[in-house]
């Protein structure tokens, strides 16, 4: 079982998120909502987005990632730090070009991560190297299941507030992975709410975020109320067959 945190927005515990969200404690809950799992997962992947812009909140943020009881997995995020993460990650996570892009493959799915961020801007891409990266991926992996995360999602979701942040190449991605029929999921963060769609048989679907949520029919994000709960998502393989849940973190 993969379970899946986006969008912590971590900041240290002196701080609040956009002065008045508290990621830093949300996070802790996180981790113990994690751990009291009964069926605990095989990994954890944080699909980007786990700090809020300033590199110094990595070090309390990987401190408390090592609480958690399986291996964890970073991904870049529009408000992480390229080269302050890499000090952070396993080297075996780092591609040629430098780029947070990995497979783990010691599972009945090949998981492959994708890093969508462009440096000091919000929405995302797929960088040349990173498309020719995946292709050899896809590639070398048709013989079991695929599941691709990201942090931006390759398509609109019906928002305004993320549909012009999304990943802006997402349509050469799609006409790629389509090929490739053993490309089950699509799995993503950075929109902070509930969204799943079926395309070309594959599902594309968003984890929630784990600190804050924003309604997907929002106009603006001035004044918005932005809903406290948060969430984990749980991918199930077992039986060659895949399935979702969310948890609500308290
Ligand atoms: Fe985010």
């Amino acid at each position: 079982m993969i379970c899946q945190i986006s969008d912590t927005h971590f900041v240290s515990n002196n701080q609040k998120l956009f002065d008045k969200y508290d990621t830093y404690s949300k996070f802790e809950d996180t981790i113990n909502t994690c751990n009291k799992l009964k069926d605990k997962p095989d990994f954890y992947i944080i699909s980007g987005d786990l700090i809020h812009d300033d590199e110094n909140f990595y070090k309390d943020f990987f401190k408390l990632c090592n609480q958690l009881e399986r291996p964890v997995y970073p991904m870049m995020g529009n408000h992480d730090q390229r080269q302050a993460l890499k000090k952070y990650v396993k080297t075996n996570l780092i591609d040629n070009n430098g780029y947070l892009n990995y497979a783990i493959s010691t599972y009945p799915v090949e998981v492959i991560c994708l890093d969508t961020a462009i440096k000091d801007q919000i929405e995302g891409t797929i960088a040349e190297s990173t498309m020719k990266w995946l292709e050899e991926k896809l590639k070398k992996n048709q013989n079991k299941p695929i599941i691709i995360f990201m942090h931006h999602p390759p398509i609109e979701i019906g928002s305004v507030l993320f549909d012009h942040i999304k990943c802006n190449n997402g349509k050469e991605f799609i006409n790629l992975i389509s090929k490739y029929n053993n490309v089950k999921e699509v799995m993503f963060g950075h929109v902070h709410c509930f969204f799943s769609k079926f395309i070309n048989g594959m599902e594309f679907s968003s984890c929630p975020s784990a600190s804050i949520q924003y309604p997907i029919d929002a106009e603006t994000d001035r004044n918005l109320n932005l809903d406290t709960r948060s969430y984990i998502k749980l991918i199930n393989f077992t039986n060659g067959e895949l399935s979702k849940d969310h948890i609500e973190i308290n």
